[in-house]
């Protein structure tokens, strides 16, 4: 069923700007009282967020978010950063528009204001850094200086009314605020670095938003972490998770180091960096030779082997990061009074960081924009333009207004049949959704690792049930199976757990009313729930230890005996809550894995032909797409796909 049928949105009579020049393409003046009247409830607005990486278009109609989605979902090529063509047409195909129908088109950032970084940066550090200039210079040259034209060609010429821009964490504090279950909250944005700003701070009130303050570029606590990232191995801008979910294997012992050489750290959150030891403002690289001295040895190259001192330095700006993320907090409640707090930017996907300040911070409550990272900014500009720039009223929606952030395409079972018959597949169909749920229920109680795609796509780097592969969260087997077998990523990263909400704080360390709907919470398993040490769980060093079994569901328990919670609630998404209640009813157990459905470096599987392609291409056992249910074993040898062939499609994260 599409979202909306087809439609034409009438145009709006504009009021006559008092200071037309806000609007011209340049930008908008947030500060100023300027509002236009419009005449008709009917407005869509694109929003756009392009050229950096996680290209994203996202639609909201007369202020509900209609849909959102990632370019690399259509692509296939992870934190694709073209211009999303394929999301913007996803997005107007969803919603019966057509270009022209469009009453607004935002952009998520300002490309002067980042132009005018860039070359500030070449110029205080000229001659040195004439070569990353020269190599960034193309790419500004050729489409991020002609924003409008490429923006003309992504519409295909057919929207003539203007374009908008916002400032970059103005995108993310409207994407954290705006979509938020609070009428009034506190906004923090954390990321590498916007147009100058790396991190902001303000308020969010009804239908406004303003940021009072920011840090700014070259000092970012996103830089930082990506920096960490480089020098530990892993891909920046797509492996800080995996930087987090290596600290628990480390001691911090280089927490005073940092704070000493690296960083001069304020009372308030704030700090300067020593930028002798990095080298992101003018090389190639994250770090300088001087980090290399600092730490007695290079830069991890990828795909090395991890060795404990990775993990000691991962654990040290983990519990850097922690410290920063705390001291900001505390000092943005000092300073706004508020019981609430919006998070957003790169860094809020820092769900180990968010969880301390979740339980030992300041707020309240929390929420944090599930597409937390430069996708999401589509989703705060065009938000930003309803309500601030059209002065829209807004009342918060107790559960919040993302919708589950199930935001993508969806398939109709006509759709999939055809797919299933032109491909060849043997399937079954199950038109009943409890049986469907008891069938599949029993599937991973019997340890088969399930393709579980269903309904719409999910906006934001999670899988939140949409497009998952689930398994039994109390085999001790399942977590290398589905790292080594499945997924073909590295072992020592452990699972995330689904939990029937209700039955969460029965697991996890987690109190009363709190929730964690888009796994963006890190929590313990509670004492009651691990199993007694033993000598296992002593004698495991290194990457070994994840082998320990440390609870009664040691697949998603990390070896500090964390866990990425997602809390499940029949709300947001029905069907994965009656499939977990018919795993808790079989099982006593409410807790499933939830792993993305992908294999490492390709993005989420968005069609029905992706998500074949996957099972076909790996050792997955079932796969589900809608109430279709397709064996492993009954698929015929000839349309099995050669594992090698397809993971070498995608290129290692
Ligand atoms: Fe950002």
């Amino acid at each position: 069923m599409k979202v909306r049928g087809s439609r034409r949105v009438p145009p709006l009579q504009l009021s006559e700007p008092k200071n037309p020049s806000i609007l011209q393409g340049s930008g908008f003046l947030l500060k100023s009282n300027f509002v236009i009247r419009i005449s008709t409830p009917m407005t869509a607005i694109l929003g756009i967020s392009a050229f950096y990486h996680d290209s994203a278009a996202a639609l909201v109609i007369d202020g509900d978010i209609v849909c959102a989605a990632q370019e690399e979902r259509f692509t296939r090529r992870k934190h694709d950063h073209e211009f999303p063509v394929n999301a913007i047409h996803y997005c107007l195909e969803e919603a019966g528009l057509e270009p022209e129908d469009l009453d607004y088109v935002g952009f998520y950032d300002k490309p002067f204001l980042k132009f005018e970084r860039l070359l500030e940066t070449y110029l205080s550090y000229s001659p040195v850094g004439f070569r990353s200039f020269v190599m960034a210079m193309p790419l500004w040259l050729r489409q991020k200086l002609h924003l409008p034209r490429e923006m003309n060609k992504g519409l295909r010429g057919r929207y003539r009314k203007r374009y908008i821009f916002s400032e970059h964490h103005e995108s993310h504090a409207a994407s954290a605020f705006f979509p938020s279950p609070f009428q009034e909250a506190a906004i923090l944005t954390v990321d590498g670095v916007g147009e100058w700003a790396t991190a902001s701070f303000g308020a969010g009130r009804g239908n406004r938003i303003q940021l009072t303050h920011q840090l700014r570029f070259p000092h970012s606590l996103g830089l930082l972490y990506s920096a960490f990232t480089y020098f530990t191995g892993f891909k920046v801008n797509s492996g800080e998770y995996k930087l987090m979910g290596l600290a628990p294997y480390g001691e911090p012992r280089y927490v005073d180091l940092i704070l000493e050489k690296l960083i001069d750290l304020k009372e308030d959150g704030s700090f300067r960096m020593n930028l002798a030891y990095f080298n992101y403002c003018q090389g190639l690289t994250m770090t300088s030779r001087k980090m290399d001295r600092l730490f007695g040895r290079p830069p991890r190259k990828p795909e090395a082997p991890l060795t404990q001192d990775d993990m000691d330095i991962a654990a040290s700006i983990q519990k850097v990061t922690e410290e920063i993320m705390l001291r900001t907090g505390r000092h943005v409640h000092q300073q706004t009074g508020m019981k609430n707090l919006c998070l957003a930017g790169g860094v809020a996907l820092n769900c180990v960081a968010n969880g301390r300040l979740q339980r030992e911070g300041p707020f309240d409550n929390i929420w944090i924009q599930p597409a937390a990272g430069d996708a999401g900014g589509a989703l705060g500009v065009a938000l930003l333009i309803w309500h601030q720039l059209l002065n829209n009223p807004r009342t918060a929606d107790p559960l919040d207004a993302q919708h589950g952030s199930l935001l993508g395409p969806h398939f109709g079972d006509d759709e999939v049949r055809e797919f299933l018959e032109d491909a060849g597949a043997v399937y079954h169909f199950v038109p009943e959704e409890d049986e469907l749920c008891e069938r599949i229920a029993t599937l991973i109680a019997s340890e088969k690792v399930v393709g579980w795609m269903q309904g719409r796509m999910e906006f934001g780097p999670r899988a939140l049930g949409s497009r998952s592969i689930i398994g039994d969260a109390r085999s001790s087997a399942m977590q290398s199976v589905m790292n080594l077998k499945i997924k073909f990523r590295e072992s020592f990263r452990p699972f995330a757990p689904s939990v029937l909400e209700q039955r969460a704080s029965d697991y996890f360390e987690m109190q009363g009313e709190e929730n964690s709907p888009y796994m963006l919470l890190v929590a313990s398993v509670r004492n009651s729930r691990r199993t007694p040490r033993d000598g296992d769980t002593d004698n495991f060093q290194g990457v070994q230890k994840l082998k320990a079994v440390r609870s009664e569901v040691p697949a998603i328990t990390h070896v500090d005996y964390s866990a990425r919670v997602q809390t499940v609630d029949a709300a947001r998404n029905p069907r994965y809550h009656k499939l977990i209640q018919a795993f808790d009813r079989m099982t006593g157990c409410p807790v499933i894995i939830n792993t993305s459905f992908n294999v490492r470096g390709e993005p989420m599987v968005c069609s029905p032909q992706d998500a074949y392609h996957c099972f076909m291409g790996t050792n997955m056992d079932v796969l589900v797409i809608n109430n279709y249910l397709l064996f492993r074993e009954e698929q015929a040898e000839s349309q099995r796909i050669d594992r090698e062939q397809y993971l070498d499609r995608f290129e290692l994260d």
